[in-house]
């Protein structure tokens, strides 16, 4: 069985000050059993909270990279950077990502690649929107994305990936996934890793993002195959995330 895995994505919120504080609100917080509590926050304080949470229970990821090593790429930074200042996670195909960024899946897959041959874990993200669901194309549509996001990945490095299934009708909008919706689709994800990886797939982290609450984190990480949260609004009160953190720990 894996471990469970929350991070809270903090996207383009808070200031310096605030997310001190809720860092400091996180950090040292026993939750229970075998739960990770990791914070994605934006780039221009990373460093800084990497220094502040060095030596907690508290992990820190970033929420992007570039792919290249170092270069004339104005305005970006890569995985060997985020390794640099204390970073060990970085979410990775985030949707908003692919839809207003214009990323796809062989862009992901350098991304991935290059956050696993520094030493980061890369998040990466999958998921369907409400087209492609009505449609019934959801296992079509994550199984593209894990083949081209994945590819020429060995098992071994699977090991230090962790997938986020976040179906893109769910996130910030309030609609979460039933609990069934989203264990379905997490243990079509574990037969495909399994199909593409073996054994080993049995000990991947597969988390849920879309509209996690406090109110809704028990049920849904109550279900064999789902074995975390990747958490937006809600990680940006320490009350609401660790409420979620503890649902995992329980
Ligand atoms: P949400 O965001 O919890 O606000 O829906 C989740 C995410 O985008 O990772």
């Amino acid at each position: 069985m894996p471990s469970y895995l929350i991070a809270g994505n903090w996207k383009m919120n808070l200031r310096r000050d605030s997310g001190r504080e809720l860092a400091a609100a996180l950090a040292n917080v026993d939750v229970g059993k075998d739960v990770t509590i990791a914070i994605c926050p934006p780039a221009p304080y990373l460093g800084e909270l990497c220094d502040a949470c060095r030596g907690t229970s508290l992990a820190v990821g970033a929420q992007d990279l570039h792919p290249a090593g170092d270069g004339a790429y104005t305005g970006e930074w890569n995985a060997e950077m985020l390794k640099d200042i204390g970073c060990q996670y970085v979410i990775v195909g985030h949707s908003e990502r692919r839809a207003i960024f214009g990323e796809d899946d062989e862009l992901i897959n350098q991304k991935v690649q290059a956050a696993l041959a520094s030493g980061l874990r890369p998040i990466l993200c999958v998921g369907e929107t409400l087209d492609q669901r009505e449609a019934e194309e959801t296992e079509n549509v994550v199984a593209a994305q894990l083949e081209g996001s994945l590819a020429d990945i060995t098992a071994e490095q699977m090991r230090n990936v962790v997938i986020a299934y976040e179906p893109v009708w769910a996130i910030g909008t309030g609609k979460t996934a039933t609990p069934e919706q989203a264990e379905a689709v997490h243990s079509y994800i574990r037969d495909w890793l399994k199909r593409r990886f073996g054994d080993m797939s049995a000990d991947v982290i597969i988390q849920y993002g879309g509209s996690v609450k406090a109110d809704n984190a028990a049920e849904l990480l109550g279900k064999p195959n789902i074995n975390g949260a990747l958490v937006g609004g809600a990680s940006l009160k320490a009350d609401s995330f660790l409420a979620i953190c503890r649902a995992a720990g329980t």
